[in-house]
């Protein structure tokens, strides 16, 4: 009896607590093109209406009229969680372009501007939609159902609804406090670090309640309490040793006696590599007859470590101390390479196919780039000292190694005989491109078809053949040719074809594939006419099947699960899918850097889709400033296998129900590699057992937890999937 009325009140504490904040939308949200004044009763017979989802942007004509509508119950109990019970207060995410929203019939918000209003028309595509509702408007139906109608305008381009989350709620004095953990080492020793600030203007007192929680089922381990007061504006950090070997989540709740606020700490789940070498060599390295070769043997472990390497072409050298293949070979054929890594500790031993041929990249490029972090503020000193702590922090003994300047290296104007040249802040571009050499590593440069790039810089509109002979003088191996201004080239063209997409990047393609070196091909148009159908044909490396990503779950849930979802029949070894650089880490586009606004379960989520996806693995951070965690989250060598693997097939969605997708990758060794993932709001327990028909395989021969690196029961497979996170698993 006892048992039942304590688990009682731990239900009736949890449905109370998830009930002081409403997820709209999240089971069905309806949708109808036109326009009409009646669909904003809430007694409309909806017979007859699609469904849509929160960021579908599905009006696709100009100068037309949707309809959206959702329905959600509304508890009276909500008015408790808040101290102040002034408002119910809806955030709507961004609507494109103009928005009329309707509660219950009534109107609760406008933003933009129609052709009718005195203004004239306005976008406010980008605008999060706020509206605010007082607690006794009679437009809300209390404990009972209630109707969101939401009428929009589109302008131009595509439009509708585009921003999940969409969530109501009574604003408290709990909105003023911010709860955020991360990894800390001080001293030498770890720790689980929570800051827990109130921006507020009064002061913050409650309980503090710490949940210990298993990282694989979710069970809480332990829990300890205490009490807190924060004053106005003000912070307080509290810092958890932890255990690294032995790690555990950690759920931070504060609770005012109204509503509660949490924050997680999510613990490094990458073990630490051991002392013995281990060598992350790729399966297969597509080189061209003749082209020079930089390749540093990616291998963990501490140095001294000899390498030795037998089966070598002729042509090719090794650097046995620092473990760097260079040399060209002239004679196309397999090569078959016998690795070996050896130090105080053990060795390793692997092969690695040298395929001399007509194709590069035969995995997806690793490495890094400048523009998530840098954006227009890159500097010859920045882009060193991010190449520089690629090889000390170790990224480079895991596979990173293409070192590329995006936008912003440009000259104002060309030489006199029309060759480019770069900046005052990149004095030394061949120097540069030798130093990276000399370490085995790879250098990327970016121009556009277009007579000035996306910041405005000069392009190589008429010069594509200099452009192409001075890029190979400097030793460049990797080329991103992003379409920007091109644009103009192609509204006078008048050309409504495929064809005058692929103009463009075919030009550039004969004089870089003429240069007597490798050099990878990243298209960027943002996937304008159906990119991954066509660019094999100019013999793209990858190319870009999205617009710009940014450091927001918004943005990763709509690049990588919404949009990557039918692309998976064309990524291929030699020619990659890229949804964009990686958004972990210190970036911020600017001279100005802060830390990714990801949580660190989304964090995971994106290191592991985009291994899935076969996707170009370049890090968009300072890799100077990045701290342990990020680290070894794109230092997984089990994670990295299934983005380098050799079969070079991505990633597939093969489960969706509800919030949970499973998305699944055949590997050349015959298992298959999965992401359990959960795109909704609330952290989720999953059997994969009960989906294994679904994803048409029968029940595995061994379950690999590939960010823990350890094997798991192929009977109980039951996972605890937070919100955002996933579980990353090889099943064989
Ligand atoms: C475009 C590209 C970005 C970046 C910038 C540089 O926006 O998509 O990745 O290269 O240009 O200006």
């Amino acid at each position: 009896m006892r048992t039942t009325l304590i688990a009682a009140c731990l239900l009736a504490a949890t449905a109370l607590q998830a009930q002081t904040k409403i997820e709209l939308g999240q089971d069905k949200v309806l949708m109808h093109h036109g326009d009409n004044a009646e669909w904003k009763s809430p007694t409309l017979n909806e017979s007859g209406w699609g469904t849509s989802n929160l960021v579908g942007n599905e009006i696709t004509q100009r100068d037309t009229w949707a309809w959206y509508r959702i329905h959600f119950y509304l508890p009276k109990s909500i008015i408790n969680s808040s101290d102040i019970q002034k408002e119910l207060v809806f955030s709507l995410g961004k609507m494109d372009d103009v928005d009329m929203t309707y509660l219950n019939g009534e109107l609760i918000g406008k933003t933009g501007s129609l052709k009718t209003d005195p203004k004239g028309y306005s976008t406010a595509w980008d605008v999060t939609r706020i509206y605010r509702v007082p607690l006794n408007s009679k437009a809300l139906k209390w404990d009972s159902d209630n109707v969101l109608a939401i009428r929009i305008y589109n302008g131009d381009g595509n439009g509708g609804l585009c921003g999940a989350p969409f969530y109501a709620w009574v604003p408290g004095l709990i909105d003023n406090m911010d709860i955020k953990a991360k990894y800390a080492q001080i001293k030498g020793r770890e720790f689980a670090s929570f800051t827990l600030t109130n921006s507020g203007l009064k002061i913050q007192k409650g309980k503090l309640e710490y949940q210990y929680m298993d990282p694989d089922n979710g069970k809480i381990i332990k829990t300890t309490k205490s009490s807190v007061t924060i004053g106005k504006k003000s912070s307080k950090v509290i810092n958890l040793a932890v255990d690294e070997s032995n790690p555990c989540r950690i759920r931070l709740v504060y609770s005012n006696g109204h509503a509660t606020k949490a924050g997680t700490y999510v613990p490094i789940l990458t073990p630490r590599e051991p002392e013995t070498p281990l060598l992350n060599t790729v399966g297969r390295y597509g080189l061209r007859p003749g082209s020079p070769l930089y390749y540093k043997i990616p291998t963990t472990g501490v140095r001294p470590i000899r390498f030795t390497v037998t089966n070598m072409p002729e042509g090719l050298k090794l650097d046995a101390e620092n473990g760097i293949l260079s040399g060209s070979v002239k004679t196309p054929g397999e090569y078959v390479l016998n690795i070996k890594a050896e130090n105080a500790k053990g060795s390793d031993q692997k092969q690695m196919t040298i395929v001399v041929g007509q194709k590069i990249a035969l995995t997806p490029p690793m490495g890094w780039n400048s523009w998530n972090c840098w954006g227009l503020s890159v500097s010859q000193e920045k882009v060193k000292s991010s190449a520089q702590a690629i090889i000390d922090k170790g990224l480079a003994d895991y596979g990173y190694a293409y070192i590329n300047i995006d936008d912003a290296w440009e000259a104002a104007k060309r030489n006199a005989d029309g060759t480019i040249s770069p900046n005052e802040k990149f004095p030394d571009m061949k120097g540069l491109g030798e130093w990276l050499h000399s370490h085995g590593l790879k250098f990327g440069i970016y121009s556009s078809p277009g007579r000035v790039t996306c910041g405005n810089y000069l392009g190589s509109l008429n010069h594509e053949k200099q452009d192409a002979e001075t890029y190979n003088s400097w030793g460049i191996d990797y080329l991103k040719y992003d379409w920007c201004s091109y644009g103009e080239v192609y509204n006078q063209e008048h050309d409504a074809t495929v064809g005058a997409f692929i103009r463009p990047y075919l030009k550039m393609e004969q004089y870089l594939r003429a240069q007597p070196r490798d050099i990878f091909y990243s298209l960027c148009q943002y996937g304008m006419a159906d990119s991954w159908r066509w660019a094999e044909f100019v013999d793209a490396n990858s190319w870009r099947t999205t617009g710009d990503i940014t450091d927001s779950w918004r943005s990763l849930y709509d690049i990588g699960f919404v949009q990557q979802r039918k692309l998976y029949p064309y990524g291929q070894p030699g020619h990659w899918n890229d949804p964009d650089m990686l958004i972990v880490g210190k970036v911020g586009w600017s001279a100005n850097l802060r830390d990714t606004r990801l949580t660190y379960d989304e964090q995971y989520t994106h290191i592991s889709l985009w291994a899935l996806l076969a996707a170009n693995m370049l890090i968009g951070c300072d890799v100077s400033q990045m701290d342990e965690f990020t680290k070894r989250l794109l230092c997984n060598r089990e994670v990295i296998a299934v983005n380098q693997d050799i079969l070079g097939k991505q990633a597939k969605p093969v489960v969706t129900d509800g919030k949970i997708e499973i998305w699944m990758r055949p590997l050349a060794d015959g298992s298959h590699a999965i992401g359990i993932f959960n795109l909704g709001g609330e952290d989720k327990m999953v059997n994969l057992s009960s989906y294994y028909s679904a994803m048409g395989i029968s029940a595995p021969k061994g379950i690999r937890d590939l960010w823990r690196q350890k094997d798991l029961s192929t009977t109980d497979t039951s996972y605890f999937i937070p919100t955002h996170g996933v579980k990353m698993l090889k099943l064989k």
